[in-house]
């Protein structure tokens, strides 16, 4: 079964007169998601390590720039500052840059530390850095990007996963220390969606890519960033005004699947 993707920008206006930062906006998912919230209404600051990057996916959405690094605090501090100086207020996070830097059982010290200080610390941070803005205006949302890593084993990788898991777990106690604040606090864990790794890895191929997606996704498929966009944006509207500490699966069925996926196993065992 292979359903059509969504890549609907259509304005919704859910978001009208909130202001959003989006980190690691620089790729096609961090893009994707940064178009999605101004189509919906919101503004977008853009913060991303990769100058060149950054600054022409903000281009493109319509977003403002910030060159900034997520584990560097005082770059956490100047982003804030100029995201408050541009609009007044902070209705949004979306805590989306990652590291993928990864070796599973051969993983460094180094790894480990950077990697879980880009993916877990550099959220923490920037929650806190949002939440006194939040707090002021009676409302905020925080979206953390998670991912079917978070819940299962994948050969040849430790921290990444890891990493995920440990940001479904922050995502609950933020929500629970957040809500006095009525600040909502949400995680989204996508499947594997179209991005910038996959574009890469196949060359551009994107039906090879939902090929071979295809028997561990009920869809058939890989997702669309504007899909998981979608579900982002929803979390970050007053419509999802009852939702906090939970995570979103936006993964085309993944984590319904069990291991027999999604072909009669017991025919096997007559073969
Ligand atoms: N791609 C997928 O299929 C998939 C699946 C599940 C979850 N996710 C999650 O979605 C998010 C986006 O994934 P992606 O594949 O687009 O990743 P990506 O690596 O293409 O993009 C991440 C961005 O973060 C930026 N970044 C890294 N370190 C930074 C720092 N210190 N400061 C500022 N920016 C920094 C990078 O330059 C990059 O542009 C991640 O959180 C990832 O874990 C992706």
């Amino acid at each position: 079964m292979s359903s059509e993707p969504s890549k609907s920008n259509s304005s919704s206006g859910s978001l009208s007169g909130k202001v959003a930062i989006v980190t690691g906006g620089g790729t096609l998912f961090g893009a994707a998601v940064a178009k999605t919230l101004i189509a919906d209404g919101a503004k977008v600051m853009i913060v991303e390590i990769n100058a060149e990057s950054g600054s022409a996916a903000a281009k493109e959405c319509g977003a403002n720039f910030f060159h900034g690094d997520v584990t560097d605090d005082a770059s956490i501090a100047k982003l804030i500052d100029s995201t408050i100086s541009a609009w007044g207020r902070i209705d949004i996070l979306v805590n989306l840059a990652c590291s993928y830097d990864d070796s599973g059982a051969e993983s460094t010290r180094a790894q480990w530390t950077n990697t879980l200080n880009v993916n877990i610390s550099s959220a923490a941070m920037l929650a806190a850095a949002v939440r006194p803005y939040m707090k002021r205006e009676g409302t905020g949302s925080i979206i953390n990007l998670t991912s079917i890593s978070s819940a299962v084993a994948q050969t040849g990788r430790w921290i990444y996963p890891v990493s995920k898991a440990a940001l479904v777990q922050l995502t609950r106690n933020m929500a629970m220390d957040y809500a006095g604040d009525k600040i909502r606090v949400n995680s989204v864990s996508p499947g594997w969606t179209w991005s910038a790794i996959m574009d890469s890895l196949s060359k551009g191929d994107r039906a090879k890519t939902d090929r071979v997606a295809a028997p561990f996704h009920l869809t058939g498929r890989v997702g669309d960033p504007e899909e998981v966009a979608n579900v982002i944006s929803f979390l970050a509207s007053d419509k999802a005004s009852v939702v906090t500490g939970a995570d979103w699966a936006a993964d085309g069925g993944y984590s319904a699947m069990g291991p027999e996926q999604a072909v009669p196993a017991i025919p096997l065992l007559e073969a």
